[in-house]
């Protein structure tokens, strides 16, 4: 079991980079299939999520390599497989994004369902309604999603709620679909826009990325091709809030300000100074944060992954903060660890009342999922004293080297196991 031990308390300075997008990445991976030519990813994050995804992509029989420089390689090409097994699929969620580049690559697939997952029950009803719609056949049996279908057509497809998934499964399987697809209510995520930049760059035609109607013409192939990941906008923000909880002055180079843009607003509201240059964003801090009201909403709202760690920056606000989030139902896992920290929050439905408390105080605590485990870390850098978070893995699945990065800001942090 792998284990962060933290002495709390000295304020982060200095100048750290980004590593590339998760979300982005693991979706630009699903797209390689598509073609049965080459595709190269490059600024690709070495985190577990990522490698979890190149051993889904092996498994379906595409040659996927992962280069020590960040670059994937991928090529689909010959005996490529409908099957993604729950064994891979159980570890991570993002694996049904194979679901809709199969479909339309091969005219068939069989996905293990993904089950439930920390953060909420997480459905996946409105990619197998919006896949059908483009007239897949779509069965589930046996915890598999069975689909077939000959060729996809394009259909209008409203969508309920923008979800990110959904209308990345929809777009990837779209644009070997015959004839005009319209998603209506898509969702509207940076990495929505730079699924389409890489699907376009491979020869689809695609218009609207980042408006809530994307329109999709099909097209009879697509080809190979290269694209680099645009910078983690959730890793960016959690290196921020760990700078303005920590009362200390740090520059998030690569940064982009536009993706950010609900966040530092929020964190210019409870005092913290906001410099947004060529090189990135800078956050500044000096004493206890004003407390805040933030609610969470699909893009461009609050974005629902610095939830937890909006929390722990507000834990010790001057102030009563109401915390709501909107996404998902069960992203507040964090609560009992933090108030073991001395905060002082409680749920009430999908809000949490967090009273701010002057210092938290290090403590034993145990990440419960990825963004949860963020949050932990942020709270041990400002507390007073050690904290040691266990279960450390979760916070693999999306952030490379944060010990030494934080390390390079002055934060006193070790990992074990
Ligand atoms: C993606 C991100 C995740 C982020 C989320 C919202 C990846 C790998 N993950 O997740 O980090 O927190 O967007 O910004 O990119 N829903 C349904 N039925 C569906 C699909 C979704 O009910 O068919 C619900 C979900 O349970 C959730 C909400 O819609 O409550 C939002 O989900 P969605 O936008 O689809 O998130 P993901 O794509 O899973």
């Amino acid at each position: 079991m792998s284990t962060y031990i933290i002495q709390g308390g000295s304020p982060l300075r200095g100048t750290v980079g980004v590593n590339g997008a998760k979300n982005a990445a693991l979706k630009l991976m699903a797209a390689t299939i598509l073609t049965e030519e080459t595709c190269v990813i490059t600024n690709v994050p070495d985190i577990t999520d990522v490698r979890t995804m190149i051993e889904v992509l092996n498994c379906l029989g595409a040659e996927a390599e992962f280069r020590p420089d960040g670059t994937i390689v991928v090529t689909a090409d010959g005996g490529l497989t409908d099957r993604a097994p729950y064994e891979l699929v159980s570890q991570m969620r993002a694996s049904i994004m194979v679901l809709g580049p199969l479909l339309a690559r091969l005219g068939r697939a069989h996905v293990a369902l993904p089950g439930g997952c920390n953060i909420g029950s997480r459905q996946i009803d409105m990619h197998l309604a919006s896949l059908k719609r483009l007239g897949a056949k779509i069965t589930t049996e046996h915890g598999y999603i069975e689909g077939e279908d000959g060729r996809l057509r394009g259909a209008v497809i409203p969508l309920d709620f923008p979800s990110v998934g959904a209308t990345e499964n929809v777009l990837m399987a779209a644009v070997l679909a015959e004839g005009r697809t319209v998603i209506e209510n898509a969702a509207r995520e940076p990495e929505i826009i730079e699924l389409a930049a890489f699907l376009t760059a491979m020869g689809a035609n695609i218009n609207g990325a980042g408006s809530s109607v994307i329109e999709i013409d099909g097209v009879e192939r697509l080809h190979g091709a290269e694209h680099v990941v645009l910078p983690d906008r959730i890793e960016a923000g959690t290196l921020l809030i760990a700078g303005a909880m920590t009362g200390g002055d740090v520059t998030v180079q690569g940064a982009v300000a536009g993706h950010l843009e609900l966040l530092l607003e929020k964190l210019k509201e409870t005092g913290a100074g906001i410099t947004v240059s060529d090189e990135g964003v800078r956050v500044t801090m000096t004493g206890r944060p004003k407390a805040v009201d933030v609610a969470t909403l699909p893009y461009p709202g609050f974005p629902t992954d610095l939830q937890p760690m909006m929390a722990a920056y507000l834990a010790v606000a001057d102030g009563a903060s109401v915390l709501t989030e909107n996404v998902f139902e069960n992203r507040f896992l964090y609560i009992d660890e933090l108030n073991r920290m001395g905060a002082d929050m409680r749920l009430d439905d999908h809000h949490a009342i967090i009273r701010g408390v002057e210092k938290l105080s290090g403590a034993p605590v145990r990440v419960p999922d990825l963004r949860a485990g963020a949050a932990l870390l942020i709270a041990g850098l400002a507390a007073e004293g050690e904290t040691v978070v266990y279960d450390a893995g979760h916070i693999d699945r999306g952030y490379q080297d944060i010990d030494s990065k934080l390390r390079d800001l002055g934060a006193c942090i070790t990992r074990e196991g």
